[in-house]
This record gives structure tokens, C-alpha cells and sequence, in this order.
């Protein structure tokens, strides 16, 4: 277990994104060695595209093991962890532009029309984009703690369009266990979120209830 102490060490943040751009650096590492198999540009897109969802379940998982650990000072690895989600799913794009169109604008968005998975991935990307660019505290303060929360919440939307685009793109090979370990992780998590919603509600109600509370109608 993690004492509460350690993740407030001055270290404990550096320590963290050293860790997240690792696996940046093997990639990185193994383009420049040439030891990324027999198809580098898939093996990048592939790479990339799994990194950005393992991110989207660590941001998303800050929350509920926060609570349920009783570990308040994770939350301050959550904006950190959400933007590295964007780092990859970035890198995720460049490598599917350049590998797979040569960087063609015409041809990306004639791709981005014509395959689904890929138009599902798109689109999770431009709703991920207004996310990164409001995770600074400033933006958060312009918005305002209401609409910036709203907004945030497309992070549910994000991770079941990330499902559906690794669901469709694995459906030409019949192959979904992975796409299943991810799907169940995402279930659990949001799953997690709606009862937490849900409980608050019942428990908001119950207080304003006149039956409940005789001198709340008062
Ligand atoms: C939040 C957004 C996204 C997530 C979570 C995501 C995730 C993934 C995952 C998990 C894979 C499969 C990797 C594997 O097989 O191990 C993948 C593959 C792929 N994704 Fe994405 N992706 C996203 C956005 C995009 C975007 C914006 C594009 C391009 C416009 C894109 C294009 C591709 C391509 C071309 C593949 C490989 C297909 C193949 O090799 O047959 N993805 N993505």
C-alpha cells in the first residue's frame, strides 16, 4: 500500500511523469535501433493506440481508488496522468498520418469517411482535444468548477468510443480478448461512477425530503 505521505513527496510528481513518458522512450528507443519487428509503422500505431487507452483507464481510475483507498493526494496525478492520455493519443495520430497517409489531409479525410473505426477514433481525438486544452487551472477558473465539470464528463463518451474504435478495428480478425480486458476495466470504472452518482442523489433527496426532514418545507 501507499502511504498518503509518499505521494505528496516533493519526487512523487517528477517520479510520475518520468514514468509515463517511458514508454515514449522505448518506442523511441527501438525506431532509432531498428528493433520494433518487421513492420515498425504498425507496430508504432498499434503501440501508441494501447498507450493512449491505458492512460484513459489510469486518469479514469484516479478517482474511484482515490475514495477507496482513502488516499486523497492521488487526485494531484490525475490532470497529469489525463494529459499524458492526449501525449499518446497524439503521437497515436502522427503515426497513423504519416505511416499510413504520408500526411495527406485529402487522404486522411477521405479515410476518416470511409472506415468506421477510424472515423470513431477521429472523433474520440477532437472530443479529447477541449479536454487537454482546459486542464489548467486557469481555464478552469475562466470556465467556471459547473461547466468545466460538464465538459469533462466526455471522458465517458471518449472511452466508449475508444472501446468501439479497438472493438471494430480487432472485428476484421475476430480477436476481442483484449478489446474485452479494457471493456470490462472501463465497465467497472464507470460503473463505479454511476453508483457513486446515483447514491449521492438518493442521499440529496432523503435530506431535502419534507417526510425525511420535517423542517426542510419550512
Ligand atoms: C481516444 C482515441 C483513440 C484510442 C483510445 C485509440 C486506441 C487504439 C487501440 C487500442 C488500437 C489497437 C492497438 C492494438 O491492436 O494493439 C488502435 C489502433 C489503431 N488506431 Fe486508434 N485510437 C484512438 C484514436 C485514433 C485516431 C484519431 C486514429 C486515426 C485517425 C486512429 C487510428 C488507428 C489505426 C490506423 C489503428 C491500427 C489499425 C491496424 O493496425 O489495423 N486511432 N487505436
Amino acid at each position: 500500500m501507499v502511504p498518503a505521505k509518499a505521494l505528496l513527496h516533493p519526487a512523487a510528481k517528477p517520479l510520475v511523469f518520468a514514468l509515463s513518458l517511458l514508454p515514449f522512450a522505448w518506442l523511441f528507443y527501438g525506431a532509432l535501433t531498428g528493433n520494433l519487428g518487421a513492420n515498425p509503422a504498425e507496430y508504432l500505431t498499434r503501440s501508441t493506440g494501447d498507450w493512449t487507452l491505458r492512460f484513459l483507464c489510469l486518469t479514469l481510475a484516479v478517482t474511484p481508488v482515490r475514495v477507496i483507498a482513502g488516499l486523497p493526494t492521488l487526485q494531484r496525478f490525475r490532470r497529469m496522468l489525463g494529459l499524458f492520455t492526449y501525449f499518446y493519443v497524439v503521437l497515436h495520430f502522427l503515426s497513423y498520418s504519416w505511416f499510413d497517409q504520408s500526411f495527406d489531409l485529402a487522404e486522411i479525410a477521405k479515410d476518416i469517411a470511409k472506415r468506421p473505426f477510424i472515423l470513431v477514433g477521429f472523433t474520440a481525438f477532437l472530443l479529447l482535444t477541449p479536454l487537454a486544452a482546459t486542464s489548467f487551472n486557469r481555464a478552469i477558473k475562466a470556465l467556471g468548477a459547473k461547466r468545466w465539470q460538464a465538459l469533462h464528463r466526455l471522458v465517458y463518451v471518449i472511452a466508449g468510443l475508444g472501446i468501439l474504435h479497438f472493438f471494430w478495428m480487432r472485428a476484421a480478425k475476430n480477436n476481442f480478448a483484449e478489446v474485452a480486458v479494457y471493456a470490462a476495466i472501463l465497465a467497472v470504472l464507470l460503473g463505479w461512477r454511476l453508483r457513486e452518482y446515483l447514491r449521492k442523489k438518493v442521499s440529496r433527496r432523503v435530506v431535502v425530503s419534507p417526510k425525511a426532514n420535517p423542517t426542510a418545507s419550512r
